[in-house]
């Protein structure tokens, strides 16, 4: 058994990225600033994009992407219950009402297959999850859009540096959302990012996320500077901290070196755990791809496990290896399943993946060595 206890995620941080930090720490400028800027740059520049706007999380980026495009009471949005929870909540944040199509059992990502059928003349967005950095097939989802004039925000929260058809995403489409937090592929601590070729909607997103401030106001304070400004929307404070792009500008230029060696440690989970019955691995679409493998979350294997979802995790953190539940379906929390009468039996998909998924350690630095334990606990525990 290992004697320290290993974590499911955890982030790459270069000496150079902890330096920038300081940087920022002794230049006496922490908030929204020239570091920010220059992130923004970055980001464009890979994304080949017009628009990268940086926020304070994704969650934020979701929320302004939905007010940008001006919802009212009543709209619907389209997405997925098997998502992390803040999916759901920006689209009861903005007023919209919540629209849910189950997932494909093999993927965890939405059914396209299904989608059409939940359009009705009151939708207006279509916001499918990459679910773990593996892309969505959207080009379906793209015609439907055009077919039914809606506009598709992809959260896109797992899978910066993803490819679809060897597009990344974010270079193409409606709007894109992406989350550095501390667990996905890349991070600035907290943080998120809406990328888009839709000058209303960038121009939207710039105001809101800070105060409503008609021009950009974060030199205020400076020399060139001016002091004055007017509030023509009344905004969030949802800004970028210098000291969070400071982490940015040294992980960016390495996320597709992090995808490669998440990929690599990924293979070697499909091989070494090709035929071991207790777990159901993600499958892979027919489609082309590149899988980000923000999370290897496989299911538990009911049938055969003989132990539930929890004893299984209790069991792998007693031998110090960690691990996670991404997600349980949201559509049975008490909020949504009291407001729109959701049940048990609605999203039969998504409530098998979350009653039996467990995200087993997966992070760029993570050894082979290492893998060997969360491999050897397995053996152990289904012996
Ligand atoms: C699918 C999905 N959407 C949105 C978010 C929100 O991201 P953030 O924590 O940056 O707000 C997350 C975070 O885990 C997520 O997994």
């Amino acid at each position: 058994m290992r004697e320290t206890f290993l974590p499911f995620a955890k982030p790459s941080l270069s000496e150079e990225a902890i330096s920038e930090v300081v940087d920022s720490l002794r230049s006496g400028w922490l908030t929204t600033g020239p570091k920010l800027k220059k992130f923004e740059a970055m980001l464009r520049e890979y994304h080949k994009v017009q628009y990268a706007l940086c926020l304070s999380s994704a969650t934020a980026g979701l929320q302004l992407a939905l007010m940008a495009l001006e919802l009212k009471p009543g709209d619907e949005v389209i997405t997925t219950p098997m998502t992390f929870a803040a999916t759901l909540n920006v689209i009861e944040i903005v007023g919209a009402t919540v629209k849910l199509v189950d997932v494909d059992r093999g993927t965890y990502n939405i059914d396209i297959n299904n989608i059409e059928a939940a359009i009705t003349d009151k939708t207006r967005v279509i916001m499918p999850v990459h679910f773990a950095g593996l892309p969505v097939d959207l080009d379906p989802i793209y015609s439907l859009a055009q077919k039914y004039n809606l506009t598709v925000i992809e959260d896109a929260a797992h899978s910066i540096g993803a490819e679809y058809k060897g597009r990344k995403i974010g270079s193409f489409g409606d709007i894109q959302v992406f989350s550095f937090h501390p667990n996905k592929n890349m991070t600035t601590g907290e943080g998120g990012c809406v990328v888009t070729r839709d000058n209303d909607v960038a121009k939207h997103i710039s105001l809101t996320r800070f105060h409503g401030m008609d021009r950009e106001a974060w030199n205020r304070f400076g020399k060139e500077g001016s002091a004055h400004y007017q509030i023509v929307y009344p905004g969030y404070k949802y800004n970028m901290m210098d000291l969070q792009a400071a982490l940015g500008l040294h992980q960016l230029p390495f996320l597709d070196v992090f995808i490669e060696k998440r990929t690599k440690l990924v293979k070697r989970y499909y091989r070494k755990l090709a035929g071991f019955d207790p777990l159901i691995l993600p499958k892979q679409p027919q489609y082309v791809h590149k899988h980000a493998w923000h999370l290897f979350a496989p299911t538990l294997n009911s049938d055969v496990a003989k132990i539930s979802r929890d004893e299984f995790m209790s069991k792998l953190k007693q031998m110090n290896i960690g691990c996670s539940v991404h997600y349980e379906a949201v559509h049975l929390y008490p909020y949504y399943a009291n407001k729109y009468g959701f049940k048990k039996g609605d999203f039969p998909n998504a409530e098998a993946i979350g009653e039996n998924v467990v995200s087993l350690p997966l992070f760029p630095d993570m050894t082979e060595r290492e893998q060997d334990d969360v491999l050897e606990a397995l053996y152990t525990i289904f012996n």
